[in-house]
């Protein structure tokens, strides 16, 4: 396993943070987030205090402070938080990594980090930051590219990618790690979450052409509901114990 390229991913994601919010601005990218974040807020309470780690340019944490909530965003790169101030003011924002949060023990009612996971370097540190700084009782939802059969050539894909130049969001190896459900519930159970659940979920990608990724979406409940096996993204939520 390559180890992941933490200075490489802060510098990539400052590079294109403006293009990044136009990718998920367009109408595949809108309804492919709307997706995965329906995931996530389903798992977490709503109207309560929200850390999102890897918070980019704020697309989860404007959708949890207009459900009632107030959140701060934790992110590694310094433009993505810019952009995220732009698009959404009443939230707080702070730079850092996953692995080292900021914050006093018990402080959130819940913890979210979408499309993150992939890139910590440290996944051990961040499950048991994420403990620490949740309140007793408090929950924890991610959604992250998870080891799959269409996730599996992608490592390859990114690397060719890179070598031969390819213009693309997220194209680069940045020694990602995608993982599957045993490792997951061994790095929730490790930290001392419980009531874990884990799931597969997303079939249409932003990066399918229309046409398919509309039927895509069409088929995609039945997929992560009866196929999962085809689904790339993995979900897992848990609770901090009450004690
Ligand atoms: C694919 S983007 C996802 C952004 C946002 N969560 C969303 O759903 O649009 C990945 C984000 O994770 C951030 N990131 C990567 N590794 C991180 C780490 N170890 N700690 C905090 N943020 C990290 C990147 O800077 C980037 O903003």
């Amino acid at each position: 396993m390559s180890a992941v390229k933490q200075i490489k991913i802060q510098e990539h994601y400052d590079t294109i943070a403006d293009v990044y919010d136009h990718h998920y601005d367009q109408h595949r990218g809108r309804s492919y987030h709307k997706h995965i974040s329906t995931h996530i807020m389903n798992a977490l309470p709503h109207g309560g205090k929200l850390l999102d780690i890897g918070c980019g340019t704020g697309l989860f944490v404007d959708r949890y402070i207009k459900s009632g909530g107030s959140a701060i965003g934790l992110d590694i790169s310094r433009k993505m938080i810019e952009q995220a101030r732009r698009r959404c003011r009443t939230c707080d924002y702070t730079i850092g990594i996953g692995e080292k949060i900021p914050f006093c023990d018990n402080s959130f009612d819940a913890v979210s980090s979408l499309l993150v996971f992939s890139y910590v370097k440290d996944p051990r540190s961040m499950m048991s930051e994420a403990y620490r700084v949740l309140k007793p009782g408090g929950s924890i939802a991610l959604c992250t590219l998870g080891k799959k059969l269409l996730t599996r050539g992608i490592p390859a894909i990114y690397h060719i990618g890179e070598k031969i130049n390819v213009k693309h969001v997220v194209m680069k190896d940045f020694g990602e790690h995608y993982y599957d459900e045993v490792e997951m519930n061994e790095l929730f159970t490790k930290a001392g979450f419980s009531d874990i659940q884990v799931k597969w979920c997303s079939f249409a990608h932003i990066d399918m052409i229309d046409p398919l990724f509309l039927l895509a979406q069409k088929i995609e409940p039945f997929v992560e509901k009866r196929v999962p096996q085809l689904a790339y993204n993995i979900f897992v939520s848990g609770k901090k114990p009450r004690q």
